[in-house]
């Protein structure tokens, strides 16, 4: 069992002298801090992949990149006492907390990572630029940690598809491992931005996965169309979730993340992805359709 405190780093210096120290394999957690158990459920995956000998790494840094103009990067929750307690209680051994000028040293680096086709719809065509900011950011966090394995969670469905082809696209020597979503018990996934919610938002916000799960119920009982799955969230959505301002809402190929066509039955390996805004709060959450 690790139940050390994790060591805390704030300079690429400090963190390759550290990790010069450390023993392989070496599993990398990439957070952007306000960790909930989402984020734990990520970190305990990676003590098992370390195992008693290797090492576990969780970076925590709010990457200004990948958030756009008017969105909340200033907003976001920062917690960073009650993270290193998380980290610690999930057997975390290093942890890389970097300022903005260590990760940019130059301003924003004027070299970026563009994925040019999964990243496109879904998010990608809301929040232009989003990607590029998450893939350059992530790709320098690979490069400078150099782990075996990184861990992302399936909440953010869009952001696994676009950094395992990146990796693949441009050989990064590391292999990518998805992690189921963590949700509450009434459904609602855990995200660090639930805490924007009024309580009367974060009632209706529930509706999202019941609707995902209604559809999912109608895939397996029959044969809908795309738009019969799509239409049935949008019913919970209107009957039990009267403010909700549905952002995007589609049925997607769950490798190529392409539409699947509103007349068209549906394909096996399919994914309603959806983004839904509560007030100014936008919420995501997803689900692969099995039978
Ligand atoms: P962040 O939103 O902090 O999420 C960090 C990781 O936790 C991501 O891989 C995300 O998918 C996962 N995660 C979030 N909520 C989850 C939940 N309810 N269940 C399971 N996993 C969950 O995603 C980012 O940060 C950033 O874009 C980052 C990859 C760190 C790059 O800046």
């Amino acid at each position: 069992m690790h139940h050390c405190t994790p060591s805390l780093v704030t300079t690429r210096e400090e963190l390759a002298s550290l990790l010069n120290e450390t023993s392989r394999p070496r599993v990398l957690v990439p957070t952007m801090g306000a960790l909930h158990r989402g984020h734990a459920a990520l970190l305990e995956t990676g003590r098992q992949l370390a195992g008693d000998g290797g090492t576990l790494v969780a970076s925590i840094f709010v990457n200004p990149t990948q958030f756009g103009p008017g969105e909340d990067f200033d907003a976001y929750p920062r917690s960073l006492e009650a993270d290193l307690e998380t980290c610690a209680a999930a057997g975390v051994d290093v942890v890389f907390c970097p300022t903005r000028e260590e990760i940019y040293p130059t301003g924003l680096s004027t070299t970026s990572v563009s994925e040019a086709s999964l990243s496109q719809g879904l998010c990608g065509a809301s929040r232009p630029g989003h990607f590029d900011g998450v893939c350059t950011v992530v790709l320098k966090l690979l490069n400078l940690i150099a782990p075996d394995t990184a861990i992302f969670g399936k909440k953010d469905y869009q952001q696994l598809a676009v950094l395992r082809r990146m990796v693949a696209d441009l050989d990064v020597p590391v292999k990518i491992v998805g992690a189921e979503t963590v949700r509450q018990s009434d459904g609602l996934a855990l995200s660090s931005r639930n805490t924007y919610l009024t309580p009367d938002q974060r009632t209706q916000a529930t509706a999202l996965r019941r609707g995902l799960l209604a559809a999912h119920a109608l895939h397996r009982a029959g044969d809908p169309t795309a738009s019969d799955l799509v239409d049935r969230v949008r019913a919970t959505l209107a009957t039990d979730a009267p403010d909700a301002r549905v952002d995007y809402l589609e049925l997607v190929d769950c490798g190529s993340l392409a539409p699947i066509a509103p007349a068209s039955p549906i394909p096996d390996h399919a994914l309603i992805a959806a983004a839904v805004f509560f007030g100014k709060t936008r919420l995501i959450d997803n689900i692969e359709l099995d039978r």
